[in-house]
């Protein structure tokens, strides 16, 4: 990991989104807090930062706003001071950048990092920042390459790695290289966003600073990269973690196979593997068999069950014989003997789907 020559080296992290593609998870706790291979997704980000240098970290939050201050308190944990910033109103992610600006303590040519709070990456956050600082740039954005580009910002760059267009979720993308939710911002430049507004940075000031002649740099790099927005992602990015594809200080045990939290009873006849995260006191029965998913604390997987790439709420119960492939059970709900739920399926939390009386045969 590059050195960098700034001292107390600030970030911002956004976090006031309301996750709405990852409902109904989101109903009670925000995307960033839940939890993603035994600890809240932004432990992640947080022991990452930490990594790369980063010392003090203003998180600009709007949706359930005091769930994050008594999730992380004031950082000492991490070997971070924590300062939370409050949106009345969503202010977009340009509003909040500007709004959680107020709280930097430091000067107009300190290069400042800008977190999206649901982004896994593995990327080298100092080295970033070591360029940013060394071309004397505006803005460098890391970029990374996906294969379908149009769902994202697309960013394409000149041979020096100055961006020349950012083209926001465009139908018609000129590179796969797409904004990768990292941001090194010269101090200043957040300063010009005005105050007290929505604006996006994707839509407003990304485009406007590259308009006005700003030097705005890409990073681009192969590492590791997810956004977890989506309930597949979301079990795919713990899975990652967990089976140890992209490596994370915060992980509570070795990588492996398996994650169990304390308290956890997996019955030794039941099979749990491909980076299954199993929370504090769940159980597994007999004869269960769970795969690449995510095991909400105080759930109960029963036997000859199969719960596959999902997420299982906290203190959810899978019947026995239930099949889950894809599907997300919100916390307390219950999934009755017999029910199959395919890729997409979602249940609400405390929701009781009965007994299914109508059993498919997997032959079909
Ligand atoms: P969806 O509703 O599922 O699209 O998720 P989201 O609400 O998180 O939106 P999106 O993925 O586009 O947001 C990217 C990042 O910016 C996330 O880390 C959000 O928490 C954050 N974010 C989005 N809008 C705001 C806002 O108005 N204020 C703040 N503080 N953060 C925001």
């Amino acid at each position: 990991m590059a050195e960098t020559s700034v001292r107390e080296l600030e970030a911002i992290l956004l976090v006031g989104g309301q996750g709405t593609r990852l409902r109904p998870l989101t109903i009670g706790t925000p995307k960033p807090l839940l939890p993603t291979a035994g600890v809240p997704f932004l432990a992640h980000q947080l022991a990452q930062a930490r990594a790369a240098g980063v010392r003090r970290i203003v998180f600009a939050t709007s949706y359930r706003a005091e769930m994050f201050c008594e999730a992380f308190g004031d950082g000492s944990a991490f070997g971070l001071t924590l300062e939370y910033v409050t949106e009345e109103t969503p202010l977009g992610t340009g509003g909040a950048i500007r709004n959680a600006a107020e709280a930097l303590t430091c000067g107009p040519d300190a290069p400042v990092v800008v977190l999206n709070g649901d982004i896994l990456s593995g990327h080298d956050i100092a080295d970033q920042v070591a360029r940013h600082v060394e071309r004397g740039a505006a803005l460098t954005l890391h970029l990374t390459e996906v294969e379908d580009p149009s769902r994202f910002g697309c960013v394409p760059t000149d041979d020096e790695g100055r961006v020349t267009a950012f083209l926001e979720k465009t139908p018609n993308p000129v590179t796969n290289r797409i904004n990768a939710g990292c941001y090194v911002f010269t101090r200043s430049v957040i300063d010009t966003i005005p105050a007290g507004e929505v604006v996006s940075v994707e839509r407003e000031t990304f485009p406007g600073l590259i308009e006005a002649g700003a030097l705005v740099l890409g990073y681009a790099d192969a590492s590791y990269w997810l956004d977890v927005g989506t309930p597949a992602a979301f079990v795919q990015g713990s899975r990652d973690l967990v089976l140890g594809r992209l490596p994370s200080p915060a992980l509570p045990g070795p990588a492996g196979d398996l994650l169990a939290l304390p308290g956890a009873v997996i019955s030794p006849e039941a099979k749990v593997c491909e980076g299954t995260a199993v929370g504090a006191r769940a159980a597994v029965h007999a004869g269960a068999k769970v795969t690449g998913s995510v095991l909400g604390d105080d759930c109960v997987v029963e036997s000859e069950a199969i719960v596959a790439d999902s997420v299982v709420g906290a203190g959810a119960r899978v019947a026995s014989g239930a099949v889950l492939r894809g599907a997300v059970v919100g916390d307390g709900a219950v999934v009755g003997p017999g029910n199959e739920l395919l890729a997409g399926s979602r249940v609400w939390p405390g929701v009781v789907l009965p007994e299914c009386a109508v059993r498919f045969s997997s032959d079909v």
